[in-house]
């Protein structure tokens, strides 16, 4: 743990220059500085990676990937109680790293600042957000009988919890960007390839993966100014919990060549572009979509 660069002059030298500041910025570093206790105004020496949904598939796969790539890790789902979290923490601790089960519904916005509040307090800092929290329908229906109870409840998820969190998360972004020596921050969006293919019988997905989708582009746009990299990962059709139900129907389709490489998708598939995010490979290529598919991606005639 290392102290943030402000010293006790940081009153005088913030009240300072935040005369000079933009109103949108002004008073952002006074305001967190105070709130702060002293513990939190340590800081973790390791990278810190905030993982969504990482309690099964691929946001488990992700969260040990980026254990792997030297981060300490704050892993969010619903509940922390539960025997893919205990699976996760085994495997980060087998990393070396440390950490930090966070239990909530994406989908609760007014939660999102006590929980972005406690992982700095835990961590002070966060360098990587990896939005992948998602849901399908509960029960695939034809677009003319989709109700909106569905499709609220996967905008919510899918789409308003995540735009929100990310929100939250990146002006915290800014303003460590701002204190912090050798910060490289990255936010990554999970969309799907369903984004931009139709399913007739899932439209509230594809809808929710379709907003998901320009969010990433919003945010990378943003916050491209700042240093910040965002960039969205866009699985195919990927072998987790989400698709137990309609694994024989998929074994089907693969079989007679609905993917070009011929096979499932795996956790791991998505973790490895992951990492390679994190890893800073792609530092000049903010705003781009990652389909990982197996060639769903390919148009052929
Ligand atoms: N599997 C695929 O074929 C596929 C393809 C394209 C895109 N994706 C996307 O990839 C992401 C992960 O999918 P997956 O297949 O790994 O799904 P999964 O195996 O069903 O896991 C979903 C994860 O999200 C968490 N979660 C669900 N609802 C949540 C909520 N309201 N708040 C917080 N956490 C929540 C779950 O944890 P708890 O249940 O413990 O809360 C779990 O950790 C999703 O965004 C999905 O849309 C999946």
């Amino acid at each position: 743990m290392k102290k943030y660069k402000a010293s006790g002059h940081f009153q005088l030298v913030a009240r300072y220059f935040n005369r000079l500041l933009p109103e949108s910025s002004k008073l952002l570093p006074l305001k967190r500085f105070f709130r702060m206790t002293p513990k939190s105004r340590l800081m973790n020496d390791k990278p810190v990676a905030v993982v969504t949904g990482a309690s099964r598939g691929i946001g488990r796969s992700i969260a040990i990937g980026l254990s792997a790539e030297g981060y300490d890790i704050a892993a969010i789902a619903r509940s922390t109680d539960s025997e893919g979290m205990e699976i996760l923490a085994s495997e980060v601790a087998k990393k070396g790293s440390q950490f930090f089960p966070i239990g909530l519904d994406i989908s609760c916005t007014k939660c999102h600042k006590e929980v972005v509040a406690n992982i700095l307090e835990r961590y002070g800092r966060i360098d990587m957000l990896v939005n992948n929290a998602g849901v399908a329908p509960l029960q695939r229906n034809d677009i003319l009988d989709m109700t909106e109870e569905s499709y609220d409840r996967l905008m919510n998820i899918n789409l308003k919890g995540p735009v929100f969190f990310a929100q939250k998360v990146a002006k915290e972004m800014l303003w460590l960007k701002e204190h912090v020596d050798n910060y490289r921050p990255v936010i990554v969006f999970i969309t799907s390839v369903s984004a931009a293919l139709t399913s007739t019988n899932r439209a509230e997905y594809c809808i929710s993966k379709a907003g998901l989708s320009m969010a990433s582009s919003v945010f990378a746009d943003r916050l491209s100014c700042n240093g910040i990299l965002v960039y969205e990962v866009r699985p195919g059709i990927i072998e987790t919990d989400m698709t137990a139900k309609i694994k024989d129907k998929y074994d089907k389709l693969i079989g007679e060549g609905l993917i070009p490489q011929k096979r499932w998708g795996m956790p791991s598939d998505i973790a490895k572009a992951v990492a390679s995010l994190a890893r800073g490979d792609w530092a000049f290529s903010t705003g781009t979509i990652f389909e990982i598919s197996g060639g769903l991606n390919i148009h052929k005639l």
